[in-house]
C-alpha cells in the first residue's frame, strides 16, 4: 500500500494500492495500470476512500529561461512546486506570476483547473503544455488554444485528457512589470511599485484569509465561485445589495460562494470533525482527525443552505477520488 497522507492537503489518512513517484518522462513509460491518478501535492483533492490504483506523484523538476527580444520563454517541470517557481522568476527579473504568490502545489497542476488569484490567471502566460498520455504511452504538446483555459478549468478536467499526464509546462513573460492591482486588498495602491511588493501584499492578504494546509487540513475554496446570468444578479441584490459580483468575459456574473455561504450561517461552523474556516467561509476544514464522510456530509450541508436561501447551486471545485478513481458531484 502507498501513502496518500503526505499527498493530500485536507490530512486524510488514506492509501492507494501503489504508488510511483515520476522524476523524468521516462519513468512514465513503466506505467501501465489500468487505474491511475496522477498527482502532484493533493491540495485540490478530497478522498472519499483508499484508491484502489496507481498513484503517479509528478516530480519532474527543471527550469530553463530563454530571453528573445523582451520576451521570455520559460519551461518549467511539472513537479517543481509552483511558489518556489514564481520566486525564482522574481529572483530573475521575471514578473506576472506575482498576484499568484501562495497559491500551494505544483507547476504541473496548475493548468487543470487554470489557478487564479487576486485578478491573475496562469493560463494567460502558458504558451503550451507537455503532456504524456498515459493510455498511448506518446508525448505531445497542446498549444494554449488547445487547453481551452477558462475559470477554474481547462480540457484536462475532460474525460480522456484526465489521462494526460503534464510533464513540463511553457510560459511566455514580456520584459517589465505591469501591475494588475484592481482586486480588493490591492486597491491600486500606489506604494505597489515592485512585483516583490506585490507578492509580499498577496503573501500578507492570504495568510489573514486562509489556513496554512500545514496546520490545518484543507483544500482552498470547496467550492467554485457559481456564475449566473444579469436577471439572476438583479433579484439577489434586491435582497442583498452588498452582495459581491465580478462580471465574466462572456457576459456573466461570478458570486462570492464564500458570501453566499457566510450570509446561509456557515462560516465557523463544525459538524462532527469537519469544520468550515472562520476567516473565509469557502474553506472547509479538518478540524483534526475527520472522517471522508464527515467534509462530505457538511459540503452537502453547506451546499442545501445555500441553494435553499439563494436558489443558487454550488460546485465543488476540489476533485473528488474514490476506490476506483474520480467521483462526480451527484454521486459521492
Ligand atoms: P493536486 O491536488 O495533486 O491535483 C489536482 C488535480 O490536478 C487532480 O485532479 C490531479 O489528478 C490533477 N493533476 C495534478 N498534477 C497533474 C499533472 N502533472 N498532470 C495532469 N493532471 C494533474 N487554487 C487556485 O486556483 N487559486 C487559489 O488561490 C488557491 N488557493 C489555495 C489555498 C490553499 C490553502 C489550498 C490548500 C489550495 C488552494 N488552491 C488554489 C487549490 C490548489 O492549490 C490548486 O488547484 C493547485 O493547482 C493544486 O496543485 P497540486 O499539485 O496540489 O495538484
Ligand atoms: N466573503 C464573505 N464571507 C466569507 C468569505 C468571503 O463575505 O466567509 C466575501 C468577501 O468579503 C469578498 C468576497 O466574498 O467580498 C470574495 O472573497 P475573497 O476575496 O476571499 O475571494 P473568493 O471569491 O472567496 C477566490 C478564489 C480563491 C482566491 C481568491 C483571491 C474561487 C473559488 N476562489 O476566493 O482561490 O485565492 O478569490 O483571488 O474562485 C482556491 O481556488 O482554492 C482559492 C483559494
Amino acid at each position: 500500500m502507498f501513502d496518500l497522507l503526505p499527498y493530500n492537503t485536507f490530512g486524510l489518512d488514506v492509501k492507494a494500492y501503489a504508488g510511483i513517484i515520476v522524476r523524468s518522462v521516462s519513468d512514465l513509460k513503466t506505467v501501465s495500470a489500468p487505474e491511475t491518478l496522477i498527482l502532484g501535492l493533493g491540495s485540490d483533492v478530497l478522498f472519499i476512500d483508499d484508491y484502489e490504483g496507481l498513484a503517479v506523484i509528478n516530480a519532474i523538476k527543471g527550469l530553463e529561461i530563454v530571453k528573445t527580444g523582451r520576451t521570455y520563454q520559460v519551461t518549467a517541470g511539472g513537479g517543481v512546486v509552483l511558489d518556489e517557481f514564481i520566486q525564482a522568476l522574481l529572483s530573475y527579473g521575471i514578473t506576472g506570476l506575482e498576484n499568484l504568490s501562495g497559491i500551494p502545489g505544483t507547476v504541473g497542476a496548475a493548468p487543470v483547473q487554470n489557478i487564479g488569484a487576486y485578478g491573475r490567471e496562469i493560463g494567460s502566460f502558458i504558451t503550451g503544455v507537455e503532456v504524456y498520455d498515459l493510455d498511448t504511452h506518446r508525448a505531445f504538446t497542446l498549444s494554449h488554444d488547445e487547453c481551452a483555459f477558462a475559470y477554474r478549468t481547462s480540457v484536462f478536467k475532460e474525460q480522456k485528457q484526465r489521462r494526460y499526464f503534464i510533464t513540463h509546462v511553457h510560459f511566455a513573460f514580456e520584459e517589465g512589470f505591469k501591475p494588475c492591482l484592481t482586486y480588493p486588498g490591492l486597491d491600486n495602491d500606489p506604494s505597489l511599485t515592485s512585483a516583490g511588493a506585490v507578492r509580499h501584499r498577496v503573501l500578507a492578504l492570504r495568510e489573514r484569509k486562509l489556513p496554512d494546509p500545514r496546520f490545518v487540513g484543507n483544500a482552498g475554496s470547496f467550492f467554485k465561485n457559481p456564475v449566473v446570468d444579469a436577471d439572476k444578479v438583479a433579484t439577489l441584490k434586491e435582497t442583498w445589495p452588498d452582495l459581491p459580483v465580478y462580471p465574466t468575459a462572456d457576459g456573466k456574473f461570478k458570486l462570492a460562494a464564500g458570501y453566499l455561504i457566510d450570509k446561509a450561517g456557515c462560516r465557523g461552523i463544525t459538524h462532527g470533525h469537519a469544520g468550515t474556516w472562520e476567516h473565509q467561509a469557502l474553506v472547509i476544514v479538518n478540524r483534526g482527525q475527520a472522517r471522508p464522510h464527515e467534509i462530505v456530509s457538511l459540503a452537502r450541508y453547506i451546499a442545501a443552505r445555500v441553494e435553499e436561501l439563494f436558489k443558487v447551486t454550488l460546485i465543488p471545485e476540489v476533485r473528488i477520488f474514490g476506490r476506483h478513481g474520480e467521483v462526480p458531484w451527484e454521486r459521492v
